[in-house]
């Protein structure tokens, strides 16, 4: 089992950077010399009818990188994960995924394309059992054969077996931990290249929390997947990112290696009550 914190001595070496910025654009400029990044943000805005929630986001997120937004309650973290996936749409900017513009996708096409959101409140079918709502994330499986969906689920109860041996329990009958790793599983299903997870601890104890990351860890090692955690729990974020960007009222306004932000003063002043 992965330590806390374990992710960013494995594979953060790669996007070192020296400081903290205040924030423009992404900050990361020595890693893209090398690579391409998966994601790609530049001056993103949006909002809801005239009300302007997101203002000139840039970021971006590397192969195989698992990076943290975080911030506030209504800083915007779930309308910019919106964005992205295609359920909102963007007043200005672009967004890249593997290299494509994918700013005007509709997110169906989006989510074929493996960029899969774990929505917040996790919006599983409660009548339905586990097995059904896995199988209704396969919907989007690039493969699609029925062959492809069974090899698919068996993949998934491998990585979190506790699915596996409640696979015919309704959703709704599970606990709140359980339907967050449902919902998880759902996004897997998808066969993601890049997950969103939104508010993946939210209303969770927290030794229920650990077991959700400690599965992502061991998702994140064993398919080479690419994360972005959307926290208000900014301490969880951190402790398990590479990077992290933070957003306070629709602006990021820091980045950089989530080990530099966690010791950064600003940071636990607003958000680690230290
Ligand atoms: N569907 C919506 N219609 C209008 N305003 C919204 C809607 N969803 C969110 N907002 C507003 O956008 C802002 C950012 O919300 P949200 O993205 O949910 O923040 P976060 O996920 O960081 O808590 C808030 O002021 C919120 O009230
Ligand atoms: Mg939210």
């Amino acid at each position: 089992m992965l330590r806390r914190g374990e992710l960013n001595k494995t594979s953060g070496a790669r996007h070192k950077q020296s400081e903290l910025t205040g924030v423009k654009g992404p900050l990361d400029t020595s890693s893209s010399t090398q690579e391409k990044p998966l994601l790609e943000l530049h001056g993103l805005s949006t909002g809801y009818g005239e009300t302007q929630v997101l203002w000139d986001i840039s970021l971006h997120v590397m192969h195989g990188e698992v990076v943290a937004l975080v911030g506030a309650n209504g800083a915007g973290k779930s309308t910019l994960l919106n964005t992205i996936s295609g359920l909102l749409q963007s007043w200005e900017g672009t967004i890249v995924f593997a290299g494509r513009d994918i700013t005007r996708y509709r997110a169906e096409r989006i989510a074929k394309l493996g960029l899969v959101q774990v929505p917040q409140g996790r919006r599983l079918f409660g009548g339905l059992t586990i097995e059904e709502n896995l199988r209704l994330g396969a919907y989007t499986n690039r493969a699609g054969s029925a062959r492809a969906i069974a090899a698919d689920l068996e993949r998934v109860y491998m990585l979190l077996p506790k699915l596996c041996e409640r696979r015919k329990q309704l959703t709704h009958s599970l606990s709140g931990g359980e339907q967050q790793m449902c919902a998880i599983a759902r996004g897997l299903m998808a066969r993601p290249n890049l997950l969103l997870i939104d508010e993946l601890s939210l209303g969770l104890a927290p030794n229920i929390v650990d077991d959700l990351l400690t599965a992502i860890d061991n998702i994140h090692r064993q398919e080479k997947m690419s994360f972005l955690l959307v926290e208000q729990d900014v301490q969880i974020a951190l402790e398990r990112a590479h990077r992290a960007y933070v957003l306070e009222g629709g602006h990021i306004v820091l980045s950089g290696p989530a080990t530099d932000l966690l010791k950064s003063e600003k940071i636990r002043i607003a958000y680690l009550g230290a």
